[in-house]
């Protein structure tokens, strides 16, 4: 089992610190005891200092982000989803956490070296899925729609996909082709939600200190779009998107002047949820 220290395997890391760290408040918007173990295992493996610089000041948006779609999946489940594909899934936890109906089966597709370090330290832990969990080890620039339909996703059902923190990730308009993915495998009440950069984050420079820490670890952001309504819509999904600014989404963890400056600022990405 290897850390993945360097390379977009890295940014799984990453959250997982960031959620473990949400983990050990009283106040946590979600519990992920598995978290504290992926980030017990990688702190074995390395110092992981590259990956702090990119933790830090983003630790708070992780847990808003993580805990807005673990309530989006909520939304999935009591709509009577039972096929949930997590795109992109790195140390993603909702199959152990979340309360799944019997026979929901949530696929997790990511790159192998993220599940050589992840299954291992969920083995250790002895953890078990709430749900008929798939693990669908492929490359989302390369052919993954025919490996989860391999692993046996089933086109014909409504899927509640969950695209976070990965779109930005993916090289050479590779984002537009999962995108033309998860339009084709989503039966007729198929819902997304997700995350993706605005073009205007790479030329911002509030932004360019991250950008360049993720450069360091070998994971620089490739792709971004210009509107993300338009880009889904012309999909023929229908969106809206998160405002950090709403109580009922940032649960008071972004401070007043940090809000002040986001409702100001640019458009540096966004947080949305969609429909078929
Ligand atoms: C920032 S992490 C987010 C992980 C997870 N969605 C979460 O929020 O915990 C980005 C994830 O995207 C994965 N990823 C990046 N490029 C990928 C690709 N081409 N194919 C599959 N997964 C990829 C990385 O391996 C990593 O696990």
């Amino acid at each position: 089992m290897r850390t993945p220290t360097a390379g977009v395997g890295a940014t799984a890391v990453v959250v997982a610190a960031a959620r473990a760290a949400e983990n050990r408040r009283p106040d946590r918007l979600f519990h992920d005891p598995l978290a504290e173990r992926f980030l017990a295992e990688a702190c074995k493996q390395s110092t992981l200092e590259a990956v702090e610089v990119v933790r830090h000041p983003m630790e708070h948006y992780f847990a808003i982000r993580t805990r807005f779609f673990d309530d989006s999946l909520r939304r999935a489940r009591a709509q009577g989803c039972r096929q949930v594909a997590v795109l992109g899934a790195g140390l993603d936890t909702r199959a152990f956490r979340l309360d799944w109906p019997p026979g929901t089966r949530v696929f997790e597709a990511d790159l192998p070296e993220v599940f050589a370090f992840k299954e291992p330290v969920i083995e250790a832990a002895g953890a078990e899925p709430t749900c008929d969990r798939i693990v669908v080890a492929t490359d989302l620039a390369a052919d993954w729609e025919a490996a989860l339909l391999r692993a046996g996703l089933d086109p014909g059902l409504p899927t509640a996909w969950l695209i976070e923190g990965v779109l930005c990730y993916l090289p050479d308009k590779a984002d537009d082709g999962v995108l033309a993915g998860v339009t084709r495998l989503s039966a007729p009440g198929s819902r997304m939600a997700g995350e993706h950069v605005s073009h205007r984050v790479f030329t911002d420079p509030v932004a360019r200190p991250m950008l360049d820490a993720l450069e360091s670890v070998g994971a620089p952001w490739l792709s971004g779009v210009e509107d993300i309504g338009a880009w889904l819509g012309a999909s023929g999904w229908h969106s809206e998107t998160v405002d950090l600014t709403d109580p009922a989404v940032h649960h008071g963890r972004i401070t007043p002047v940090d809000r002040r400056r986001i409702a100001a600022g640019p458009t540096r990405g966004w947080i949305f949820q969609a429909w078929n």
